[in-house]
Order: structure tokens, then C-alpha cells, then sequence
């Protein structure tokens, strides 16, 4: 099995089941053309966080990592009417192209970008007063990924649903030995689940175009 297997089936389930969206193809496009790297999620798994906030019932959601704003835009689609999505992006050029996918997507109402480092803004937003998020996607820098999982919590409430990006890296989260601070930061945020009591969590692997990885699904108690 290899990665031109896994994205033959991918473009198989994208064909039978993702039809072409004038607003998602011209924000990869406009992310390629501005030299942005092409790790936002796969359509397929930007439909999977589609369905899975609109299962929640969301009307506020918030993202960790904005790139382009693709996610953002299949996040914001599942949004009830009047709901609205806060992305955090540390590169004021992503939030740039972001922000006009955003708008081009008809979204610039519903989604504040916010441009600097995810741990200055998660507590600046936990000073708001604000509803808790009924919605968190976690798909930042993975070194954080523990950090922001705690923000993710704290700015919950009972019945939010977390879903962190990135939490296999091809396998390294299992490996004890590992020296890389990203594969440290998956490996913590197990730690964090194994000892939380009130977060009911799994992590499933994944293989398609974007290669061997995963994401943890969690419900905040
Ligand atoms: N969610 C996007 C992909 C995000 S890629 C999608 O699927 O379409 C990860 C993003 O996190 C990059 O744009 C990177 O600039 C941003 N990032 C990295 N470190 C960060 C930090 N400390 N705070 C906020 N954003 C960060
Ligand atoms: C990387 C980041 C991601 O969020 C992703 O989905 C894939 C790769 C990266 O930093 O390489
Ligand atoms: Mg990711």
C-alpha cells in the first residue's frame, strides 16, 4: 500500500461524494498561487469536520491554525444561522489570503481571523465574555498541541466536541523514543487524555492523499 494508492481511493471518495465547490477550489487555488504549503486537510476530511459540527449543532466554533481558511470555510458552512467561527493564525500572509478566500466564499461576517501566537490569543479570548465554543479543530504547531488542547477545554462547555489534526504522524506517536518536538506534543496530548477524567476521547489513523496520520475526536463531559 503507498500514497498513490491511498489518493486514487481518496479522489474515488471525493468524486462519488465531495462535488466541486466554486468557493473551496478557488481558495486552494488561491493558497497554491500564493505560496502557501498545501497541508490544510483533504476534502474529504474537510467534510468530515463538517459533519461532525453540524452533528454537534454548532454556533460557535473555534479553530487553532487557519492557513488559507479552507477549513475555516467547511467549519463555517456547518455553523447554525447567525453562528459565527474564531481562527487563529500566527502568519499575518495566511490570514491575508485566508481572509479573501473567506470573503469570496461569502464568510466575512461569519469568521474573525486573528492574527499572533495561538497561546496569546486563547487567553485574550478567555478573557471575552463570550459563550463557550461549541467546537474546537486544533491543527496549529503540534509542539503546543497539549497547550491548546487545555485552552480548548477551558473555553467548552459540557457536550463540546474537540478534534485535534496530526495526532499519529506516521506512526511516531507510538514510538517512546521519539526526539521530535512535534511527535512529543501528540504524545502529550494522550497523556492529557489518559489522565483526564470528563473528556472522553479517541484517536483513528488515517492514510489518503495527505499520507499516514490521524485526528482525536473528544466530548467534553
Ligand atoms: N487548518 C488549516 C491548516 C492549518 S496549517 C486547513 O486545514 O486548511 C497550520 C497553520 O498554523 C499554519 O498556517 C501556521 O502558520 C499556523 N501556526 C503555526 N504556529 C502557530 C501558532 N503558534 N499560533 C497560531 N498559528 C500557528
Ligand atoms: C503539517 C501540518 C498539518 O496541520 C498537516 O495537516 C500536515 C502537515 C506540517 O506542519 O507539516
Ligand atoms: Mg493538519
Amino acid at each position: 500500500m503507498s500514497i498513490e494508492q491511498w489518493t486514487l481511493v481518496d479522489q474515488y471518495i471525493v468524486d462519488a461524494l465531495v462535488p466541486p465547490d466554486a468557493a473551496l477550489d478557488a481558495a486552494l487555488a488561491a493558497s497554491e498561487a500564493a505560496g502557501l504549503p498545501g497541508i490544510n486537510v483533504s476534502p474529504n476530511q474537510g467534510k468530515l469536520l463538517h459533519l461532525l459540527a453540524r452533528l454537534r449543532g454548532s454556533s460557535s466554533i473555534l479553530e487553532v491554525g487557519t492557513l488559507g481558511g479552507y477549513s475555516s470555510i467547511w467549519l463555517a458552512r456547518a455553523l447554525k444561522p447567525g453562528g459565527k467561527l474564531v481562527t487563529l493564525e500566527l502568519s499575518e500572509r495566511h490570514a491575508q489570503v485566508a481572509r479573501e478566500n473567506l470573503r469570496r466564499a461569502g464568510l466575512a461576517e461569519t469568521v474573525d481571523v486573528r492574527v499572533g501566537s495561538a497561546l496569546e490569543l486563547l487567553p485574550a479570548l478567555a478573557q471575552e465574555k463570550r459563550a463557550p465554543f461549541d467546537f474546537v479543530f486544533i491543527d496549529a504547531d503540534k509542539q503546543n498541541v497539549p497547550s491548546y488542547f487545555d485552552w480548548a477545554v477551558k473555553l467548552s462547555a459540557s457536550g463540546s466536541v474537540i478534534v485535534v489534526d496530526n495526532t499519529v504522524r506516521r506512526g511516531a506517536v507510538a514510538d517512546p523514543s521519539t526526539t521530535d518536538a512535534n511527535v512529543k506534543g501528540v504524545q502529550g496530548l494522550h497523556e492529557r487524555l489518559r489522565n483526564h477524567r470528563g473528556i472522553d476521547a479517541t484517536t483513528i489513523q488515517t492514510v489518503g492523499s495527505k499520507g499516514y496520520d490521524g485526528f482525536t475526536l473528544a466530548i467534553v463531559a
